[in-house]
């Protein structure tokens, strides 16, 4: 089986080939455009990030085709005259969550090619893209385990019983821990995407100095309490904003105060996660999302599983950030299973992610 992904979600174009199987799936080339020009203005500008993905999808799907060494060809579903098949099998692409425009233009232009092809397409939920991502760098990086995906859109903690069997044990309240670290870095007068560069100067940062509270973290939540595994960031956001106006000297104090929100972060990413690790049993952490590129966090993640004989997992920064590879991984899954679209696929804007059980259901 041989998969032509996409990704547009967001900001960044992106196409893939992947083949093999789900639990053995094999990346034969991946090509990602990130869109600069939302730079700029700081946050990515939907409108600008749909017209972006029009004058690139084709070029960028190209390049990932000559990387495979594959020519489409009309029906390049069937076998050659020798048995061989040729060409791809299927077209992946994310149809949920995210920018709707963005997304209508990975949607269309799968469902064209798919037709021209005779191929089917698979739609697939970027977060569960996400879940398969690690998978594709690190072989042990599957179910069961626990995954903290964080991005500059989510941030969900879920239980992964097997593939396609997901517990949403908590999420962020309000603010997404990526656009907490955008947030921090724009106060600090850091560049947009700010995450690297928070951690970057928080490295230099005496922790001491700015100690703020761990939000929604505390030694009194149990297991059942509502806020046992949710986070909220926007509390942390205004402590370093006070922090930012009650400085008298912002030069002086701007790397302890990225240390001070990066610690608390981080602490409280690690309590959280490990957490719900203990509590299901788990012995396999997989980190997703683009804030999955903190070293930071990965480091201190890896220390606390160990105490409780627990591996982590983190993809590398191309495979954390957004990318069609991992959507290419899900719809390996996905077919595998006999999952056909067809040219009703649409785009979501929201959308809960497939496979959902109830989280009090018991485990296996
Ligand atoms: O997954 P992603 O590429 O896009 C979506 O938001 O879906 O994640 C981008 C986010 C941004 O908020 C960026 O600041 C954050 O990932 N990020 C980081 C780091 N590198 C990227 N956050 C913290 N530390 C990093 N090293
Ligand atoms: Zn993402």
């Amino acid at each position: 089986m041989r998969v032509l992904a996409l990704e547009s979600s967001c900001d960044e174009t992106s196409a893939a080939v992947v083949s093999g199987t789900a639990t053995a799936p094999r990346l034969e080339s991946l090509v990602i455009l990130s869109q600069d020009v939302h730079r700029i203005f700081g946050g990515v500008v939907p409108e600008i990030a749909s017209r972006e993905h029009l004058t690139a999808i084709v070029p960028v799907v190209r390049q990932a085709l000559s990387e495979a060494g594959i020519q489409l060809k009309a029906g390049g579903s069937r076998l050659k005259a020798n048995g061989e098949p040729h060409g791809i099998d299927a077209i992946a692409v994310t149809h949920a969550p995210g920018l709707v425009g963005a997304l209508l233009v990975g949607v269309s232009y799968a469902k064209a090619l798919a037709a021209a092809l005779e191929i089917p397409v698979i739609g697939v939920h970027h977060m569960e893209g996400h879940l398969f991502a690690t998978a594709l760098e690190h072989p042990a990086a599957v179910p069961p385990f626990t995954a903290l995906l964080v991005s500059g859109g989510h941030t969900l903690l879920i239980d992964v019983e097997a593939w396609g069997q997901y517990r949403l044990l908590g999420a962020t309240r309000d603010d997404a821990a990526g656009e907490a670290f955008d947030k921090v870095a724009k106060l600090l007068g850091l560049p947009y995407p700010g995450g690297r560069h928070v951690e970057a100067l928080a490295r230099e940062g005496d922790p001491t100095r700015f100690r703020f509270t761990r939000p929604m973290l505390n030694g009194g939540q149990r297991l059942g309490d509502p806020d046992y595994y949710d986070v909220s960031f926007s509390g942390l956001k205004t402590a370093v904003l006070l922090a930012v106006r009650g400085s008298d000297d912002l030069d002086r104090d701007r790397p302890h105060i990225a240390r001070g929100f990066h610690d608390a972060i981080v602490d409280t990413l690690v309590a959280k996660t490990v957490r719900a690790a203990k509590a299901h049993g788990r012995t396999r952490i997989v980190l997703g999302g683009g804030v999955a590129c903190n070293t930071t966090l990965a480091t201190a993640m890896r220390e606390a599983a160990a105490v409780v004989g627990g591996t982590v997992f983190a993809p590398t920064p191309r495979l954390a950030t957004d990318n069609a590879a991992m959507i290419g991984a899900a719809a390996l899954f996905h077919v595998e299973r006999g999952v056909r679209h067809d040219a009703s696929l649409n785009a979501h804007a929201t959308r809960p992610i497939p496979g959902l059980i109830d989280a009090t259901a018991p485990r296996r």
